[in-house]
């Protein structure tokens, strides 16, 4: 902390005076102090991080998974950036989160915007700023997401979504790490780590001109695929169980059991919603409130079966909601497994059920199979 210099005479002549000596003992303790208690709030940031890692852990066994979890751990280890691509719901913003909590950004912020969220003209104010005075109406001055997010990680969601305008002013961030504020001459230097999603072919966003190609390359260093949830089917009740244990604790509940029958039925659906979706469907069945989950509210809960309809439309197929528009596949398989379960309920064998559907047997056999149907 401190140190005196002894004068070569007698103690007399010391050039300090004992107040000296005093105030640097308070200075030194209460710099300790101070040490302590920074030592303490990093600590609780530290748990705090910690808990927002456990809470966003990614859950998973496939090998997929398993690369993916090391991929999020190299990007953690450095500041480059991150293109992370994947259809809805398949935890784009998930993986980004984990980036950023496992680095050594981890204590500052993590700000999401979606740059598909905001009007045009709103978004370069929303990620720039300006200063009060900039243009009629600018009444004070507004930090924009780069400098709220300084020195912390920007993660900016459906990229391909952003103008054109406001893509040449993010190249120039990212090239430069300064921000142009609207209404300011001098630029504002940030340090921040950008990361990006997109579930669209942003390729073809490029050839169409609606992307910038030079960004697209700048974005374009480390790129993350995430697989949809039915190429990856090992982990669907996995997620399922996760699922049901955190809004079972949620809600202060029991978890509830789930049924071979109805795992089955988890397990060969097509998920086009992904971890998203399973999610929801997760949360449905729980609003049920039965503590044993079969096959029939496991098709409730996916809409194939609505309650009071389940008698009209025996086929489990939509025709009232144009936003659950299926692949074909997945629409003639669900339709194939009612109609084999209407005639086999109603054949007094196997054999009469396939000369009923007019197939052979062996064929009857093999899509019964297929279908799932023991
Ligand atoms: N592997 C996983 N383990 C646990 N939860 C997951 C996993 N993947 C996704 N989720 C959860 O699924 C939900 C959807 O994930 P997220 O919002 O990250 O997807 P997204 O790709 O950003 O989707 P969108 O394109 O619709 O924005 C979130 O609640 C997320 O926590
Ligand atoms: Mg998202």
């Amino acid at each position: 902390m401190w140190y005196c210099t002894k004068y070569p005479g007698d103690i007399e002549a010391y050039i300090y005076q004992p107040t000296d000596f005093i105030l640097s003992i308070f200075n030194a303790a209460e710099k300790r102090r101070l040490e302590l208690e920074q030592q303490r709030s990093n600590r609780k940031l530290s748990q705090n991080v910690e808990d927002i890692l456990r809470e966003k852990r990614i859950i998973g066994e496939s090998e997929v998974v398993q690369k993916l979890k090391q991929q999020i751990a190299m990007c953690a280890n450095n500041d480059a950036i991150v293109l992370i691509r994947g259809l809805s719901g398949t935890g784009k913003e998930l993986v980004a989160a984990n980036i950023h909590y496992q680095s050594r950004r981890r204590l500052e912020k993590f700000v999401a915007i979606n740059c598909g969220s905001l009007p045009q003209d709103l978004i370069e104010s929303e990620l720039f700023g300006f200063e009060k005075g900039a243009f009629t109406g600018a009444q004070e001055r507004k930090k924009g997401l780069f400098e709220i997010a300084d020195n912390g990680t920007l993660f900016l969601d459906e990229i391909a979504e952003m103008p054109l305008s406001a893509q040449v002013k993010l190249l120039r961030v990212i090239q430069e790490g300064e921000i142009d504020k609207i209404g300011r001459t001098e630029k504002v230097k940030v340090n921040v780590r950008v990361i990006a999603a997109t579930n669209k072919h942003i390729e073809e966003e490029v050839r169409a001109k609606r992307f910038r190609e030079d960004l697209y390359y700048r974005l374009n260093v480390v790129s993350i695929w995430l697989q949809p949830l039915r190429e990856r089917r090992q982990d669907i009740l996995l997620l399922a169980q996760h699922f049901m244990q955190k809004f079972s604790a949620d809600m202060g509940r029991e978890t509830p059991h789930l049924s071979e029958a109805a795992r089955e039925v988890l397990l060969r659906y097509e998920w086009p919603g992904n971890v998203r979706e399973l999610q929801n469907v997760v949360q449905r069945l729980l609003f049920t409130g039965e503590r044993e989950l079969g096959r029939s509210e496991v098709e409730i809960a996916l809409g194939w079966l609505h309650r009071d309809r389940a008698a009209k439309d025996p086929n489990g197929i939509d025709f009232t909601n144009p936003d659950k528009i299926l692949p074909l596949r997945e629409v003639e398989k669900r339709f194939r497994e009612k109609y084999f379960r209407f005639v086999r309920d109603h054949a007094g064998s196997d054999a009469e059920a396939a000369r009923l559907l007019g197939l052979a047997p062996p064929n009857y056999h093999r899509m019964c199979k297929e279908l799932g149907l023991k």
